[in-house]
């Protein structure tokens, strides 16, 4: 049975819940996938700290040591640096990589993607957008078949969670805010969340995978929810309307049209359905229709299975 020697760079919430999906589900995966997922080496910034249901002598703060290690290494650091010149090393070391980091992808994916297919090896970034939903692996296969017109969804759980405890339990959006953190689903900078930068990055890996062309994230209006208070909500409601926070990608002939703002939308809209931390997406296509897909958009468990249905996918490809 094929090994495949794993770094984990980053033990956060979603690298920890990653490191016990890799323990509880590692017999599973031996037998349906025929490969044996070895965890070699974790980076953390201080390999002192005990980690609850991480192996002690699994951690290093050496960079150098963890790449070395690995066959397969997944990034799980967030920001730009120094994740992305720890993804480039591997890469042209012709490590395979999988990543949710949606704000390098956004930044520098296509010097990414180039770099992986001039060394031959793969970047799987399932986890970069809407958590548990698997829409980038049916962009990926069905775009050459799916004409898009239009591609929206509900793509940062942080912003779904206070805008739904605001108009479910009145909640402010200071404490919605604070429960989101605590819950580990808000960024380490929560004004990405709530300023709609977050989403602007997933909606531009969203829009050139949907459309297979590049856009600029610059191009996407960006509204965060922030002004939004409870007289809004309770307004809204009044009126048989729910506010949800929207990310929209509309093609007009050769343009994209991007957006990502808050949206009064009708009870029996499907967005208006989507609470807490929950994600959705809606693909218009011509032909095939609407397809709407709905799940765990952000949180430690969702997030760590959609990296490890890359793992998986990655370790049984080459
Ligand atoms: N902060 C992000 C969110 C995490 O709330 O959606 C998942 O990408």
């Amino acid at each position: 049975m094929k090994t495949v020697n794993i770094a984990l760079l980053g033990c956060g919430s979603v690298g920890g819940g990653l490191v016990s999906l890799l323990r509880d589900q590692h017999e599973q995966i031996r037998r349906r996938c025929r490969v044996d997922l070895r965890l070699r080496k974790i980076l953390v910034r201080d390999s002192e700290r005990i980690r609850e249901g991480v192996d002690q002598t699994l951690l290093t703060d050496d960079p150098e040591e963890v790449i070395e290690s690995a066959d397969l290494v997944i990034e799980l650091l967030g920001g730009l640096e120094p994740a992305r010149t720890m993804i480039r090393n591997a890469l042209v070391e012709s490590r395979n990589v999988v990543t949710a980091n949606k704000r390098l992808l956004a930044v520098a994916g296509t010097d990414l993607h180039d770099l992986a297919s001039v060394h031959r090896v793969r970047i799987g970034y399932e986890a970069s957008v809407c958590g548990a939903i698997p829409i980038i692996r049916i962009l990926r296969s069905h775009v050459n078949c799916l004409d898009v017109t239009q591609i929206c969804g509900i793509v940062n759980g942080t912003t779904n969670y206070i805008l739904t405890r605001m108009a479910e339990d009145s909640s402010t959006f200071a404490e919605s805010l604070e429960e989101a953190q605590r819950l580990g689903f808000a960024e380490a900078d929560p004004t990405l969340d709530v300023g709609g930068i977050d989403a602007a990055h997933k909606l531009k890996i969203l829009a050139e995978l949907a459309f297979d062309q590049r856009v600029c994230l610059d191009d996407v209006a960006v509204t965060g929810i922030e002004a939004i208070d409870g007289s809004d909500i309770e307004s809204a409601r009044r009126r048989g309307k729910v506010i949800r926070h929207v990310a929209r990608a509309q093609r007009r002939g050769d343009r994209i049209e991007m957006s990502v703002a808050p949206e009064e939308l009708p009870r029996d809209h499907p967005f208006a359905a989507v609470r807490g931390e929950e994600n959705a997406i809606l693909v218009c296509a011509a032909g095939a229709g609407e397809i709407f897909l709905r799940g765990k958009g952000a949180g430690s468990l969702p997030s760590a299975s959609a990296v490890l249905g890359d793992v998986c996918d990655v370790a049984t490809s080459n």
